[in-house]
């Protein structure tokens, strides 16, 4: 589906007109944009993206003052969005122009955004339900639940165990993870119907915490912190020694199922550095020398 838009204000040919088309709502654009209105014309700003703010919007800090990008770009954004003389159309792409300087006229094609734009206030919950991406909610009849009778029991259990609590499908999810080792797909569906929650909120959920995996985890779960601190005293090289030892790399789980090496950023005892944990074990001071003895007191442990 297209919209074509045009925009002429060729009345009289040759005639200077005081309208202006700005190509790219990038920082220069929308800066060229509030320029122009403020000297009273009237300015089209059109970007083939779905919203103006360009590359800049992607960038934490500037140079060479080290400002936040964010700090110098919202103000002319909102300036852009409430001048009364500044039309921004996005989505759009330059079809044609004709015309000589003074006088063009551009045909925009105008890609469809699928929302009311009126009415979109930007909160993003759409995409998050959409129906063409989510199953949103689970019907036991339509969609099987194909989960085991051992998984069914252990999520009734928790279910019961907090379904009176407010914000129950954290902890619940937090407890499944906690015994299961991970949330395997037909527990998130069986949460979604019993708790009568969009799937697609559960997956949001499932997916935002790190501390929740949805691929089967080892029993020991390695997390080295690589901090600042822990960074500039060698836990990259523990990294590597756990990396090499375990035969895989971070992220990843040993074909036995017995350890996962994950990374993590600051765990809070910043004056052991480096540091590690095993589960919920702490270990500091690690060098890469002591991890063939550690993994194997847990390889005894097991
Ligand atoms: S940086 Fe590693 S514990 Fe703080």
């Amino acid at each position: 589906m297209s919209n074509n838009k045009q925009i002429s204000n060729n009345k009289i040919e040759n005639e200077k007109i005081g309208a202006t088309l700005i190509v790219g709502g990038g920082i220069g654009g929308m800066q060229a944009a509030l320029d122009l209105a403020s000297s009273g014309i009237k300015v089209y700003l059109v970007d083939n993206k779905p919203s103006i703010g360009g590359v800049m919007a992607q960038l934490d800090k500037t140079f060479p003052t080290n400002d936040c990008a964010m700090c110098t770009m919202a103000p002319r954004l909102v300036e852009v969005g409430r001048h009364k003389d500044i039309e921004v159309i996005t989505l759009a792409d330059i079809e044609s122009i004709k015309g000589t300087a003074g006088n063009f006229t551009l045909k925009l094609n105008k890609r469809p955004r699928f929302i009311d734009e009126e009415k979109c206030t930007g909160c993003g919950l759409c995409v998050a339900n959409c129906p063409v991406r989510n199953i949103i909610y689970v019907t036991p009849e339509k969609d099987k639940i194909e989960i085991s009778d051992k998984h069914a029991k252990i999520m009734n259990n928790i279910i019961a165990e907090y379904i009176d609590t407010e914000g129950a499908l954290v902890p619940i999810l937090q407890k499944a993870n906690d015994i299961l080792n991970y949330l395997p797909e037909p527990v998130l569906k069986y949460t979604a119907d019993k708790l009568n929650m969009p799937l697609s909120v559960v997956c949001r959920i499932a997916t935002f915490y790190k501390s929740f995996s949805l691929e089967p985890r080892g029993k020991h779960i390695i997390s080295v912190c690589l901090g600042t601190a822990c960074h500039v005293k060698g836990a990259g090289r523990v990294t590597s020694a756990l990396e090499s030892e375990l035969g895989i790399r971070r992220g990843e789980t040993t074909k036995d199922m017995n350890f996962t090496l994950e990374t993590v950023r600051c765990i809070g005892c910043c004056g052991l550095a480096p540091v590690l944990k095993v589960g919920e074990d702490v270990h500091g001071l690690v060098s890469k020398m002591m991890v063939p003895e550690l993994l194997h007191s847990y390889e005894k442990a097991s």
